[in-house]
């Protein structure tokens, strides 16, 4: 990963206080149509309602509304995280924020945290760990298709301004690379996002330190019960726990007071077990063998191509990380140029 706009961990852009060139700004308009621009001394915001200058929103405190030359009037909000996230160019299937918050607590990402997550995909999630480890933390990320890594970092440094320091991503299968990078014992978690995570137990086992969390986000309820099953057999790990998070959102307006129609069904499962000390033995392994086995007929229901992976072309990720690095060049600039 270019180190070219490496920033201290901490000295990243600044999530609130008055509006300064370089921020990202979310425009909402009369209609509740939005717009997110990136603000610039002297620059302006075209609209068929008139112009906006940014130098009306420079020095405004966030949610101030602003008016457009032809006095229309707009809301100006700095991004959350979970906007930035859900509306950031894409390569991979993002974590979404209901998941990505659960994921903080139940892998109980600290601040000074070292973490390691895989794949990297979007970069959604390393987002989210940067901040909750904070400046003295260190966040390894490992993604084996060198596209996803462009749009992840792209996405990064678009949302920060700058690449934090204490983040890196390797290229390659996190099973080959995670002992090239980490020294055995020295991880404090590791998230897993990725089909078959099953595959990386063994390095993910040694990296980890004695007590330390590690996570597996999965799509399907067969790739929950095989790596489920996978964790047990090693003997290396706690009993892994599986949840899912479901939020309902609610219409509450007046005397409507009642549950919103549509909600996000299902996106992942969440599985979490932590390292044992080396030659630990979980007390009721001793008495029983684990009754779950599963056959090599099994096995062929979890190949890609059974769980309904759709795979992206190499084009069309070219594509979408020459847009993410475009967003976070003007970031950049945008920042440099305050
Ligand atoms: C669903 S995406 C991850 C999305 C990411 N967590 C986010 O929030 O944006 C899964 C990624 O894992 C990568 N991957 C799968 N297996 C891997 C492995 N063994 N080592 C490294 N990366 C892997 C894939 O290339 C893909 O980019």
């Amino acid at each position: 990963m270019s180190n070219e706009t490496s920033a201290p961990a901490g000295g990243l852009r600044r999530q609130s206080g008055p509006f300064r060139a370089g921020d990202r700004v979310q425009l909402t308009g009369p209609k509740g149509r939005m717009n997110t621009i990136t603000l610039e001394t002297d620059g302006e915001f075209h609209t068929h309602r008139g112009v906006l200058p940014h130098n009306s929103i420079i020095g405004q405190p966030d949610a101030s509304v602003v008016l457009s030359t032809n006095e229309i009037e707009y809301l100006a909000l700095r991004p959350l995280l979970t906007d930035f996230v859900m509306s950031m160019p894409r390569g991979a299937a993002i974590i979404y924020p209901k998941d990505a918050a659960q994921i903080l607590a139940s892998a109980d990402i600290f601040p000074g945290a070292t973490v390691v997550e895989a794949g990297v995909g979007s970069g959604a999630l390393s987002l989210w760990l940067l901040r909750a480890i904070g400046p003295e933390g260190t966040l390894h990320s490992f993604e084996r298709r060198e596209e996803f890594s462009a749009v992840a970092s792209a996405n990064v440094t678009a949302f920060l301004g700058a690449t934090p320091a204490n983040w890196d991503i390797t290229i390659g299968d996190l099973a080959d690379t995670l002992p090239e990078v980490t020294e055995p014992g020295t991880v404090d978690r590791i998230v897993l996002d990725m089909l078959a995570p099953w595959e990386c137990l063994d390095v993910a086992a040694d990296a980890l330190t004695p007590g330390g969390v590690i996570v597996c986000y999965i799509a399907t309820v067969t790739q929950l019960s095989r790596v489920s099953e996978a964790i047990r057999r090693t003997g290396l790990f706690t009993n892994p726990e599986s949840s899912e998070t479901m939020i309902r959102g609610w219409h509450v307006e007046g005397l409507a007071v009642r549950p919103d129609h549509r909600m996000i069904g299902h996106t992942g499962f969440l599985l979490t077990a932590r390292r044992l000390a080396p030659g630990a033995v979980l007390p009721e392994l001793k008495r029983r063998a684990s009754k779950s086995d599963f056959s090599d007929e099994d096995v062929e229901a979890w190949t890609p191509g059974s769980l309904g992976e759709r795979s992206t072309s190499d084009k069309r990720l070219r594509k979408t990380a020459r847009h993410a690095q475009a967003v976070a060049d003007a970031a950049v600039s945008a920042e440099a140029s305050e």
